[in-house]
């Protein structure tokens, strides 16, 4: 049995409420920042009193240090810090609340929850995000925030083990000196949530004059960054916006554009869930490949947390976690913000404090693992593993955090066909491209591999017969999976894969190299363990260039 209400939905006097409320609470008026909400500071100076306002779990839930709990953070890649709640706009489809705030964050504290973010896990490549509402109602915080620690943010990210800064914004606020500084650091990108340039379909109730600013906004973005991926335009496509999305990619992309996030919305603070007719969600699909055909080197994504399952999950142990003033934190932005309107249960933790609010993990874990044992639909569902659940949007549309519906497995398989496709295509780009630069710099880059081959192997799996036969024959390059097979004496390129990830720790793969694709996947793997680790031994310019 479902619980979700659906389009037809009635609204509680709450929902009314937060609808109602739902309106901008800052106004831009010649160059200053207007707030209307008394308690949200603008100055850029910080409060006088930065009361922090975190959530007090019962007694009897525990809460342990995160050195006690590390595991629930081994997937966390992502922290979005939330400058404020306040917002210049109220998108009509917008969870979010944007009259409170929680406290303040000053510079030392956005370090703190940065280094936190780092010593999490080791993995690579993390984003620290600017978060909000708007987060660009604090550039002066930003700017301080990256002056400060600007030689530790380079470092971090030079090394290419660490994290990049990120914002997530709506790009009214943004000027020619903000964004030269931004994106004059090379450790940065910027997510632009835009979802179409018409203001008549536009659920975000941008005006025409702003979308002038917005077009403005991103091609002086693009001119400045040295390298187009590091803008990304965050579409949130409904079933009028996707209509005209041919023409918004074409401007997107004239505009200089090649980086874009897609999230197709299904519950929607006014409109509850929302069913897509099956030619609109189809529509929506052709027009996302078309722009792929079209434009062979536009990047097109799902945005985070669609397609994320099993234990990566809102609220049950994500990859991704928001974080407010207070230090607390939650599984979803929408969560943080509405804390102070009932939404406190799903904090799971404070990252200022060290507490980790163990038992509410368990409950959501509980939650949502019993979905999957007691409901028929998730029972027999072939997309247990891919489903992708939102549960501040479930319970606004009904009671449960984590639940089927009517329209759950069409839309999962749809965005699993859709998303198999697009990586694909986006995969066999990169391949192309790496095949083509192979033929281009194949002596000079296979001769540094080689070389290093021969070391790595020292003659047992290739000797000098086989180095001697590539520069014999280098003439006559084969495709890159024939180079790698032929030349370097593997039987395939799984077994070449296998050798290299003994040596060096990686994880076994074994998919068959029985596809162009897996062939590939396999390669790239080769060529970024050789990358890593290998670096002083071979061609470093040379591999760079091949790995673009
Ligand atoms: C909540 S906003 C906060 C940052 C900033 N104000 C902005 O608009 O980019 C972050 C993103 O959430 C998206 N969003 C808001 N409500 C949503 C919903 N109901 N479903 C999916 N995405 C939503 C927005 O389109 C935007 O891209
Ligand atoms: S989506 Fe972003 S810009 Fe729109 S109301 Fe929400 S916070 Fe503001
Ligand atoms: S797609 Fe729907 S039915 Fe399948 S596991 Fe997810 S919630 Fe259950």
């Amino acid at each position: 049995m479902t619980d979700y209400v659906n389009v037809k939905r009635v609204l509680s006097d709450a929902q009314k409420q937060r609808l109602a409320n739902h309106t901008p609470s800052v106004v831009e008026q010649d160059g200053k920042l207007i707030t209307t909400v008394e308690e949200i500071n603008i100055s850029g100076k910080g409060k006088k009193n930065n009361k922090l306002v975190s959530v007090k779990p019962k007694d009897e839930e525990a809460a342990v240090p995160f050195t006690q709990a590390e595991e629930l953070f081994k997937d966390l890649v992502q922290v979005n810090a939330m400058l404020t709640n306040a917002c210049n706009l109220s998108c009509s489809y917008c969870y979010e609340q944007h009259n409170k705030d929680f406290g303040r964050f000053t510079k030392e504290s956005l370090k703190q929850v940065y280094d936190w973010l780092n010593a999490r896990n080791n993995g690579q490549k993390k984003v620290f995000q600017f978060f909000g509402g708007e987060p660009l109602i604090h550039k002066p915080l930003i700017k301080e925030f990256m002056e400060t620690y600007d030689e530790e943010l380079r470092e971090n990210y030079e090394n290419y083990r660490g994290t990049y800064v990120s914002m997530c914004t709506n790009g009214l606020l943004l000027n020619d000196e903000f964004t030269e500084f931004y994106f004059g650091k090379p450790y940065t990108h910027m997510m632009i949530s835009l979802d179409t340039f018409n203001s008549t379909i536009d659920h975000r109730e941008i005006t025409p004059t702003q979308m002038n600013k917005l077009r403005t906004v991103i091609k002086k973005a693009i001119d400045t960054v040295d390298d187009p991926m590091r803008v990304v335009v965050r579409a949130t496509l409904s079933e009028e916006t996707s209509r005209d999305m041919g023409n918004f990619i074409d401007e997107l992309y004239g505009l200089g554009v090649r980086n874009m996030v897609v999230h197709p919305l299904v519950l929607d603070s006014k409109h509850g869930y929302i069913s897509w007719k099956d030619e609109n969600w189809q529509s929506m699909c052709s027009k996302i490949f078309n722009a792929l055909e079209k434009y062979d080197d536009l990047f097109i994504k799902f945005s985070e947390g669609v397609g994320q399952k099993e234990d990566s999950n809102c609220l049950v142990g994500s990859h991704m976690v928001a974080i407010d003033a207070s230090g607390d934190f939650s599984g979803c932005y929408f969560f943080t913000n509405q804390k102070s309107n009932g939404a406190d249960i799903a904090v799971l933790g404070n990252v200022i404090q060290d507490k980790v609010y163990v038992d509410r993990y368990k409950t959501f874990q509980g939650a949502y693992k019993e979905m999957f044992e007691t409901e028929e639909q998730c029972r027999t569902c072939n997309y247990q593993n891919a489903c992708y659940q939102c549960p501040a949007g479930n319970l606004d549309t009904g009671t449960r955090l984590f639940r089927p519906d009517d329209m759950c497995q069409k839309i999962v398989k749809l965005y699993v066909d859709f998303q198999t496709d697009v990586s694909k295509k986006i995969f066999m780009r990169h391949v192309k491209k790496r095949a083509a630069r192979l033929k281009e710099l194949g002596p000079q880059i296979m001769s540094a591999e080689l070389t290093f081959f021969r070391e790595a192997f020292a003659g047992n799996v290739m000797g000098q017969d086989m180095f001697d036969h590539y520069v014999n024959t280098r003439n006559e390059l084969q495709t890159p999976e024939e180079i790698m097979h032929e030349w370097l004496g593997v039987k395939d390129l799984r077994e070449l894969y296998n050798e290299l990830a003994k040596m060096y720790g990686y994880p076994e793969i074994t998919f068959h190299p029985d596809s162009d694709i897996v062939k590939c996947y396999y390669i790239q793997c080769i060529s970024t363990i050789i990358f890593r680790h290998e670096q002083d031994q071979i061609n470093k310019t040379s591999l760079s260039t091949l790995l673009e």
